[in-house]
């Protein structure tokens, strides 16, 4: 690997100089929670766009607020570290950004009390995540955290190994994607996205009480297939064989985008290919990450 920055601590140094303690309770009991965040690179302007930071910056500061974690560092100045160590690293491509707050290694014990508190970003290159346009998954035994066990909606590092199982299930069973249900049996989301379905004119995707990490794509969707589309979206709770019965079926996230699934546990859903109001909306979501869409431009902050 080429000369990587990262931020760490206050400052932007070399990837090398960073060491992270192997008594580090991030490392020991997942004390930690984080974000992940897109840059869009814009070949033709030959400019790069880091996308809605602040949103992602907001919820990176809830997340550790709720896990009793703090920052000296406000929302402003956290997207302007990141936007100087995306020039730093000279990116010219589509990029994944990753800030990590973490609990440091005072004291043995699994507690988040102390006042150890810290912070790495570090960014590396990613193109497509889903490796495939269109998606086959499956309904994990794996059930989704809930709220009172292990937030997910705080984005802690631990509650990935609940996504890491579900994962791990559905690929050794030859699936692309798994999707959780919670522990009442409700259709949740994916271990790293949120999941929309399309129905009867409606576009529906389960609610925040449903156990899901509230994400910014999600919250975009629905901002486009309601004032973009004119959709009536609703938000409410979905069982398993809705997901069956569904006209389109698909996925929103960070890493994911905006990507169709056409098979849900061996069943086609709609045409087997993705639907027509799926593909509206990355239309839609395509062409506003690089601030061309005056309406959206203001999620778009240009590096260089
Ligand atoms: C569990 C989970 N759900 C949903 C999402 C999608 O959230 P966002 O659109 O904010 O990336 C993510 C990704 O961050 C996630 O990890």
């Amino acid at each position: 690997m080429s000369e990587s920055y990262v931020f760490y601590q206050g400052n932007i140094v070399n990837e090398s100089e960073v060491s992270i303690s192997i008594r580090s309770k991030a490392f020991n009991y997942g004390l930690a929670c984080f974000e992940g965040i897109r840059a869009y690179w814009d070949e033709k302007e030959q400019q790069l766009f880091a996308f809605r930071l602040r949103d992602h910056y907001v919820r990176l500061l809830q997340s550790a607020k709720t896990l009793n974690m703090s920052l000296p560092y406000t929302v402003d100045e956290l997207c302007d570290f990141t936007v100087e160590l995306l020039k730093k690293n000279n990116f010219k491509t589509t990029t994944y950004i990753r800030p990590i707050v973490y609990k440091g290694a005072d004291s043995i014990g699994p507690t988040l009390f102390d006042n150890d508190d810290r912070i790495v970003i570090y960014c590396n290159p990613m193109g497509k995540y889903a490796g495939k346009e269109e998606l086959s998954v499956a309904v994990s035994s794996w059930r989704r955290l809930d709220d009172n066990m292990l937030p997910p909606r705080t984005k802690a590092t631990a509650a990935y190994l609940n996504s890491a199982l579900a994962s791990l299930e559905v690929a050794q069973n030859g699936y692309d994607e798994a999707i959780f249900l919670t522990s009442t049996g409700h259709v949740c989301e994916g271990p790293g996205e949120n999941i929309f379905i399309y129905k009867k004119g409606k576009l529906i995707t389960p609610p925040p009480s449903d156990n899901i990490l509230e994400g910014i794509t999600r919250e975009l969707v629905m901002q486009i297939a309601k004032e973009d589309l004119g959709m009536e979206v609703v938000e409410r709770s979905i069982v398993r064989t809705e997901l069956y019965a569904s006209d389109e079926v698909f996925f929103s996230g960070t890493a994911m985008e905006v990507t169709p699934v056409v098979k849900v546990d061996n069943r086609i859903i709609g045409t087997g290919h993705q639907g027509e109001v799926c593909r509206k909306i990355k239309e839609v979501f395509f062409g506003l990450t690089t601030g061309k869409n005056p309406k959206y431009a203001h999620f778009c902050t240009p590096v260089y």
